[in-house]
């Protein structure tokens, strides 16, 4: 009775949750992921509030993402990070990320998909028009920067491109051990940012040379967004751009499987020989949201990994697999539940028929939120939520649907 009355609230909840968290600065309004631990706007999270207010507020959506896009920079690189208010909060040195005003490194590019999320609510053109010379740069940045031997695949600079800052795939690359400490690993991630400031961000010179991965989620959510890319283009009728969008997804996809998979599984790729990282994460489920896995390889993802022991935890879905020497129920990106990572299995598992196995990752979220409240994470065994507090990312369950 209480689960249902809890459930029966849920959309008042999400939606007082991203007023108190919403901001104003000048022109400009966004919202902050958790008021407390997260004062600031950041890229994959404005775009997963975009969705969320598709719900119940277009208007609040366009803002959020005009807001984000007008720190771009030159290059057509959008930051992870904008900090509208001056003042610092003590635990959160700004100058670690770079710059002054925004970080200097990017995250997911999940810009386009929350674009085309916006757009199909009401059909606003003008918005369409307005936000697409700054989504082309974007991506033509992401394809023509961060691809540099045109082997189409995209590479990150530094773990929290990934949005998942002390993932475990990224060890090997940080000479990190599986146990080691949240510090240790933070400063390792502060030091590529230094070391790539050091050389201005020189793509061929410097960049690859710290750290350069070719991530699953990162290109899987590429190619999604190519595929919103070409829609966009054709409402504008950009015959050119929406055939060059095209050709990139397929490129990246085929390259991807080119490169990436192995026996079904698609692993992140390193260095210039694409060594892959066999570390077991929620991220060989990322292809299912980009549509790159053919039926078979779905199903046999679906049977053999996802239902198997290493990811059946109490509650779902663990965002490392809990038979790793790394899992950590309590380590932030190294085991514990993230709602729009449950976000991106549910859609992917949607794309294949997977209805049951969708319904069970909404209703263990449904379930966390519940027990634990709108909180950043939660333990995969207890369900006991951790980190940030009054975190909007619960508000995804709205579009589990
Ligand atoms: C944490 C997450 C990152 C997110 C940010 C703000 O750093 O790892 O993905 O964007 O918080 O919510």
């Amino acid at each position: 009775m209480r689960y249902n009355d809890f459930v029966k609230n849920l959309k008042d909840k999400i939606y007082s949750l991203m007023i108190q968290n919403r901001r104003t600065h000048g022109q400009f309004q966004y919202t902050v992921p958790s008021p407390d631990s997260y004062p600031f706007q950041w890229l994959w999270d404005s775009c997963f509030h975009a969705i969320i207010y598709s719900y119940f507020d277009i208007e609040a959506g366009k803002r959020e993402l005009t807001a984000l896009v007008s720190k771009q920079f030159d290059d057509g690189m959008i930051p992870h990070m904008i900090y509208w208010e001056k003042g610092e909060p003590a635990d959160f040195p700004k100058i670690q990320w770079g710059k002054e005003d925004t970080s200097t490194i990017t995250q997911p590019p999940m810009l386009a998909y929350a674009v085309w999320r916006i757009y199909l609510e009401d059909a606003d053109k003008m918005f369409l028009e307005s936000i697409y010379p700054h989504l082309k740069k974007f991506y033509l940045y992401l394809i023509n920067k961060r691809d540099p031997r045109q082997h189409h695949l995209i590479g990150i600079i530094n773990p929290d491109e990934s949005g998942e800052d002390n993932s475990p795939r990224f060890d090997i690359c940080l000479s990190l051990d599986p146990l080691h400490s949240m510090d240790e690993n933070f400063q390792k991630r502060l030091d590529l940012v230094s070391q790539n400031k050091n050389c201005n961000f020189e793509i061929k010179t410097c960049m690859r040379n710290f750290f350069w991965i070719k991530d699953v989620p990162f290109n899987s959510i590429m190619v999604e967004n190519l595929d919103c890319m070409v829609e966009i283009a054709k409402v504008l009728g950009q015959t050119e751009d929406e055939n060059f969008f095209t050709e990139n997804a397929k490129l990246i996809s085929d390259a991807m499987r080119r490169w990436m998979l192995e026996d079904g599984i698609f692993w992140s790729v390193y260095g210039l020989d694409y060594k892959k990282i066999k570390v077991k994460s929620w991220a060989a489920f990322a292809p299912l949201f980009a549509r790159i896995c053919t039926k078979k390889e779905a199903e046999k993802l679906v049977n053999e990994y996802l239902l198997n022991d290493g990811f059946n935890t109490n509650y779902l879905v663990p965002t490392v697999d809990k038979l790793e020497p790394s899992f950590d129920p309590q380590g932030f990106w190294r085991g514990p539940i993230w709602i729009a990572i449950n976000w991106f299995i549910y859609k992917g598992l949607k794309n294949y028929g997977f209805d049951e196995e969708a319904k069970k990752i909404l209703d263990s979220s449904l379930a966390l939120l519940e027990k634990s409240g709108f909180r950043e994470q939660f333990n995969p065994t207890t369900g006991e939520g951790m980190g940030a507090k009054d975190f909007t990312w619960g508000g995804l369950v709205l579009d589990m649907t």
